[in-house]
């Protein structure tokens, strides 16, 4: 289950019913999938063949095209993302900068863990999303966020696009961010 963390206040926000009035006012889709669902051999498994990625969209199929009839998703990936991955402290500096992007950006957490930085509204600023496995949250098209691994620096995640051009990120300086 996600957890909020609001960077202004330090207030922590758990448990479902308040991480999803939470997420709600903010405009944030916020869903769960079962990650039980994901066959044993790929529960644990963080470096994956073009087989194994496409076990694990036969597995959330379902999941998948429902979200995209209601939300008009055309195409759908896998990444996965740890120590392993080629240059990861690179890519991961280039994760951690502000942006927005024209489509909402949607993720699917199937195994590990990851963390959405959000800007909220006025009142709230900005606020982390901690996601596990079973997490399905979309940030709204042009609001402010990045993603960024957690201390595991493990996760594999379903994304999906209206179209992949929506998805290029636009950078954003904004004082009113720190870190
Ligand atoms: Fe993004």
């Amino acid at each position: 289950m996600a957890e909020i963390r609001v960077r202004n206040t330090n207030e922590r926000i758990t448990g479902e019913a308040n991480v999803r009035a939470f997420l709600d006012k903010q405009e944030v889709l916020y869903e769960h999938w079962d990650a039980s669902k994901l066959p044993a051999e790929l529960q644990d498994k963080f470096v994956l063949n073009d087989e194994e990625k496409a076990t694990i969209l036969a597995t959330f199929d379902a999941e998948i095209r429902d979200l995209a009839a209601r939300r008009g998703y055309q195409i759908w990936d896998v990444i996965s993302l740890s120590d392993a991955t080629p240059n990861i402290d690179e890519l991961l500096k280039k994760f951690e900068q502000i942006h927005t992007h024209t489509e909402d950006e949607i993720r699917g957490i199937v195994s590990g863990r990851g963390i959405f930085i959000i800007k909220g509204d006025e009142d709230t600023g900005y606020f982390d999303v901690e996601l596990e496995a079973g997490d399905v949250i979309s940030v709204p098209e042009n609001k402010n966020h990045f993603f960024t691994l957690m201390d595991n620096r493990e996760i594999i995640a379903v994304r999906l696009f209206i179209e992949k051009d929506g998805w290029i990120a636009h950078n954003v300086e904004d004082p009113a961010f720190a870190k």
